[in-house]
């Protein structure tokens, strides 16, 4: 079987002591799956240097569409790689609602990634109002409809994945159930090819998380608030065994 992924998603939270208590926590711990820690771009560095050595990869949750250059406020792919970053979070549904990002800019940011050999984890989700009007797999198609423009140009599943987040699942408490999540991950599966692997995120916690893991279709999981508990995000990866 193969190994699952588990990617933690620490956003906007977390300051210099919380972050070296949480990687010094999960390096003492025995985690049987690939895991990444996407921590805040300012501590990218700090937390690069403590897990250097380790079978812990560093992730970004963010990168710029642009290359190096005057893009005032930005980072970019080189940057990102520059401090031990394997790689990064892109579109995630936060982003593309509160900073505008677009198919087309997620695109680009993939490209950029790609350029520098980051691996790019592509969020996409439905809101509740699309799902409850039948629009959900219409919405994901759509969503990715752009990244085959990178797969004509070698974006093969080494380079990337996919990781479904519905956004009413985000931060609820409210995971999607386990029908919701497997049928849509065929389908994404059948949008890209059985060989790209597709994370689910959306309020994953140690007590679903076997359960989720368990699905055939989910390659991984992706996860918000738990990751920033030591305890709970060793638990939610050793759910992947
Ligand atoms: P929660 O696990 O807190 O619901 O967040 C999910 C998420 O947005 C991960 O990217």
């Amino acid at each position: 079987m193969k190994r699952k992924h588990i990617v933690g998603n620490w956003k906007m939270n977390g300051s210099a002591v919380v972050i070296d208590d949480v990687l010094d926590q999960l390096l003492k711990q025995t985690l049987p799956a690939d895991v990444s820690v996407c921590v805040p771009s300012p501590y990218l560095q700090r937390a690069g240097e403590r897990l250097a050595g380790s079978s812990l990869r560093l992730g970004a949750q963010n990168v710029s569409e642009h290359g190096d250059g005057a893009y005032t406020g930005e980072v970019s792919a080189r940057m990102l790689r520059d401090v031990g970053c394997h790689l990064a979070i892109i579109g995630h549904s936060e982003r593309r609602r509160y900073f505008a990002e677009t198919d087309e800019s997620v695109m680009n940011k993939l490209a950029r990634l790609l350029e520098v050999g980051l691996f790019g984890v592509v969020c996409v989700g439905e809101t509740l109002a699309e799902r409850d009007g039948g629009r959900a797999e219409a919405k994901i198609e759509s969503q990715l409809a752009q990244l085959h423009t990178l797969m004509a140009r070698g974006a093969t599943p080494k380079r990337f994945c996919v990781a479904y987040e519905p956004i009413w699942a985000i931060g609820t408490g409210r995971a999607a159930s386990l029908e919701q999540i497997a049928q849509m991950h065929e389908f994404i599966k059948r949008c890209l090819g059985a060989s790209y692997a597709v994370l689910y995120g959306g309020s994953v916690k140690a007590v679903n998380a076997a359960d989720i893991l368990a699905l055939s279709a989910v390659d991984g999981v992706l996860v918000g608030g738990a990751s920033l508990d030591a305890k709970e995000f060793g638990e939610i990866c050793r759910a992947a065994s």
